[in-house]
């Protein structure tokens, strides 16, 4: 092994720990935000985690409604009120299933063990809601978007979302471009 593949192997662990900012895009409507999630859809690949950081209310779920949209899978995205993760096949032979995860009713870890995400994550997108502290452990890689609220401002509807990379799977990938509408 010469010095040179060390030096590589360094660079890339420590690209896979960085976590940059890299696009905030703001919203007017619930539709806005659900084309957010269509837009994203496009960059997605089996194996991709996605988490949704936000109070409730924020508009996680209306994202990834549209996400589900844009990889075109079964069924409803919906909160589910009992159900903490739900696999949403692709409709066409081939594309990725989207598995939702809403981590809100997740008040033990242990819970989490028991949902043994990992044995989804490699052939599905993942996305989790309410997901600080319970994705991290699912793949080195992973998209971070929180939607925030701005209680000074009049619009009630407005949203800013906040997307940022986290790990070499996004290094190079057009984030801005595609979501931004008209970007
Ligand atoms: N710009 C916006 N983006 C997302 N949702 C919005 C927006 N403006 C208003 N809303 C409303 O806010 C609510 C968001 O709910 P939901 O997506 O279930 O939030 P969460 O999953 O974060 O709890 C919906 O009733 C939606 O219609
Ligand atoms: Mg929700």
């Amino acid at each position: 092994m010469s010095d040179h593949w060390v030096g590589e192997a360094t660079a890339g662990a420590a690209a896979a720990e960085a976590s940059r900012l890299d696009v905030e895009v703001w919203t007017q409507s619930a539709e806005e935000t659900a084309d957010v999630g269509r837009r994203l859809a496009t960059l997605l690949r089996a194996g991709d985690v996605v988490v949704l950081v936000g109070d409730l209310g924020a508009g996680k779920t209306t994202l990834t409604r549209g996400l589900g949209g844009g990889l075109a899978v079964r069924g409803e995205v919906t909160s589910p009120t009992f159900v903490i993760s739900r696999v949403h096949p692709p409709q066409e032979e081939g594309r990725v299933a989207l598995v939702h995860v809403d981590a809100y009713r997740l008040a033990e870890t242990a819970e989490l063990d028991d949902l043994d995400l990992e044995a989804f994550t490699e052939d599905s997108v993942t996305v989790v809601e309410w997901g600080d502290g319970v994705a991290e452990g699912l793949s080195t890689s992973r998209l971070r978007i929180q939607i925030t609220r701005t209680p000074d401002r009049v619009d009630d509807n407005a949203r800013l979302i906040t997307v940022t990379t986290v790990g070499s799977r996004w290094l190079g990938v057009p984030l801005r471009s595609t979501l931004v509408a008209g970007g």
